[in-house]
């Protein structure tokens, strides 16, 4: 009891702080999402997202090689296709916007770990992530599409595919047709927890991809619900998921710790576009330190049991901690 215990005595300088601290963040705990069109020398800034841009494949390289030199390992790539159609075919297309873009950040960055995101909605012209049919999201007949696109991508040399549809039995249905081809060796990071979120609203301008009738709810997740987080992730690990994912990261702490106690496979957090884009905002108008709050919001998720975080922060925050 006080006076005895003093809890301020580790509080009172720099280097006591520095040697009590319990988490710890830095480049290598990075995953840089990129937007990728076709073209060359195209960098459209995304205005939701200062910072952020759709660039064709050759700027893509350049800021891979950035990120690389800064000490992040991997980036993951959103592709935004020039034609859109029913069947959103173009996301198997083998000369693609990601194929191309894999192709050419794999040729001038061999070292950097190269994930594709494995969805429909920026493919098809209805904007869903699977097949409709009077106005329903089919299941099974998506699963086909997103074997071919999952291939297309591995046979483009991705190092790692992110299935993010929320579809059931896509993790196995993957797995499958990669094994199928040899690719036994391409790790499967499933978007396992991913809740119909408010917080994407970003990622839709950047990706072009926001659906064109009705919302997602039918396949994203409940916020509510943990329980049923829980069984997702359960499930995708049957299927032979290697990662797990919880996406949005920061409304959903709980989840991400929850499933770091619950399950032994390395668990990935998705800072999403609106946890970015508030952060941003407001520094703008001058109600928030950006660096801080960029800071202690990546160090959270850290601490909620993330060993790794998506976020369009990777390099801002790269380099302030590499000094
Ligand atoms: C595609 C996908 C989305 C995000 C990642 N993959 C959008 C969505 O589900 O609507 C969101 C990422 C972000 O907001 O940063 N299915």
């Amino acid at each position: 009891m006080f006076p005895l215990h003093r809890p301020r005595r580790l509080r009172r300088n720099e280097s006591i702080r520095r040697m009590v601290r319990e988490t710890s963040v830095g480049p290598d705990d990075f995953i840089l999402p990129l937007f990728v069109t076709s073209g060359r020398g195209v960098k459209n800034p995304v205005a939701s997202m200062p910072g952020c841009f759709q660039e064709s494949p050759d700027e893509a390289v350049k800021t891979a090689r950035e990120a690389h030199s800064l000490g992040i390992p991997a980036v993951i790539l959103f592709g935004i296709p020039e034609e859109k159609d029913e069947t959103g075919s173009s996301a198997f297309d083998p000369e693609g916007v990601v194929q191309t873009a894999v192709k050419a950040l794999k040729d001038a960055v061999p070292a950097l770990t190269v994930i594709t995101d494995v969805c429909l909605c920026e493919y098809t012209s209805h904007g869903h992530c699977g097949l409709v049919k009077n106005g329903e999201v089919l299941n099974d007949p998506t699963l086909e599409l997103l074997q071919k696109e999952a291939l297309s991508h591995a046979r483009a040399g991705a190092d790692m595919v992110a299935p993010s549809d929320m579809m059931d039995g896509r993790v196995k249905a993957v797995r499958e047709a990669l094994d199928g081809e040899g690719f036994t060796h391409i790790p499967i990071m499933s978007y396992a927890a991913k809740y119909a979120s408010a917080f994407y609203g970003p990622f839709r301008e950047a990706a072009e991809s926001a659906p064109q009738f009705g919302d997602r709810r039918a396949y994203q997740m409940d916020p509510p619900n943990i329980r049923e987080a829980l069984r997702e992730v359960a499930l995708d690990i049957e299927e032979g998921a290697d990662i797990v994912m919880v996406k949005p990261a920061l409304a959903y702490l709980d989840v991400i710790a929850r499933v770091k106690e619950g399950f032994h496979v390395p668990v990935a957090a998705y800072n999403v576009s609106g946890e970015y884009s508030l952060v941003k905002a407001a520094s703008r108008l001058g109600w928030v330190d950006h660096d801080r709050m960029m800071l202690e919001i990546l160090v959270s998720i850290k601490r909620a049991g993330a060993d790794m975080i998506l976020t369009y922060f990777a390099a801002e925050a790269a380099r302030l901690l590499n000094g």
